[in-house]
């Protein structure tokens, strides 16, 4: 009988794709691309100004589409040869999927896909833009599929079973200010390894009183790096 692989959870963060030319949130001075949060990525704002809201999605959309996954994201997708790998994201790119990862779940959401308030569970793939008037079957307007600040994060009890079975937690590129997803680590078991790849060391505080590795590398030189050695090719 095959013995099981060991379960690494990978918790990643804007980060994770930084060197893939996508920025992160809080190394820009609370201005996001250029635009203040509460002003595109709350139910607020999408109730005061959805043309903004649609207008900064867009952008992000195209950002996504343009950008290639890096050398982190094909590392993990590598990983699945001899680790069963769960990826758990903030991301709401699709560069874990595009690298190869086939067990992606998306905590915050996915850009390239859009739903309606009125059915968040029915998605729709985008091809291009979404913008004003542009419906599901029965007439509700098309928003983004991503959770926005006040929003629940409904994904998060999908998630906990993912990090409580983990024998090997990887968090990459994550401040882990940003809660439910930052309170996800204190489900680990006691004896699950956690290990952190950042270049900085917020998350290495926020993870608490837990024993961590850290790699104080960028994801794209730091996640591959640690595979070479989870895979014993180094
Ligand atoms: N490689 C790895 N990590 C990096 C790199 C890099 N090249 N560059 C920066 N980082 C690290 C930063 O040091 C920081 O710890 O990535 C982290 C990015 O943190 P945030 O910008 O706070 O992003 P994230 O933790 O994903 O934010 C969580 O907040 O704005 C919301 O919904 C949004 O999903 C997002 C959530």
């Amino acid at each position: 009988m095959a013995t099981a692989k060991p379960k690494i959870c990978v918790l990643s963060g804007a980060g994770m794709s930084a060197d893939s030319g996508l920025k992160t949130f809080r190394d820009s001075d609370g201005l996001w691309e250029g635009y203040d949060v509460h002003e595109v990525a709350t139910p607020e704002a999408w109730r005061y100004n959805p043309e903004l809201v649609l207008k900064f999605y867009n952008e992000r959309r195209a950002q996504v589409r343009a950008a290639e996954p890096n050398a982190g994201h094909f590392a993990l997708a590598e990983l699945e040869s001899a680790f069963d790998v769960e990826i758990v994201t903030q991301n709401i790119d699709d560069l874990h999927e595009r690298a190869g990862s086939t067990r992606v779940l998306h905590l915050h959401g996915e850009v390239l896909k859009s739903r309606t308030q009125q059915d968040p569970k029915t998605l729709y793939e985008v091809s291009g833009d979404i913008n004003l008037g542009d419906s599901d079957e029965r007439g509700n307007q098309l928003r983004p599929h991503v959770v926005w600040f006040g929003e629940a994060v409904t994904e998060i009890e999908n998630a906990v079973p993912k990090i409580a079975d983990a024998d090997i937690l990887l968090i990459v590129g994550t401040s882990l200010v940003v809660y439910p997803a930052a309170g996800l680590v204190s489900f680990a078991r006691p004896s699950c390894r956690i290990i952190l790849v950042d270049p900085n060391s917020g998350a290495e505080q926020a993870v608490g009183l837990r024993k961590v590795e850290f790699i104080r590398k960028p994801a794209a030189q730091g996640v591959p790096e640690l595979a070479r050695r989870l895979l014993g090719s180094e």
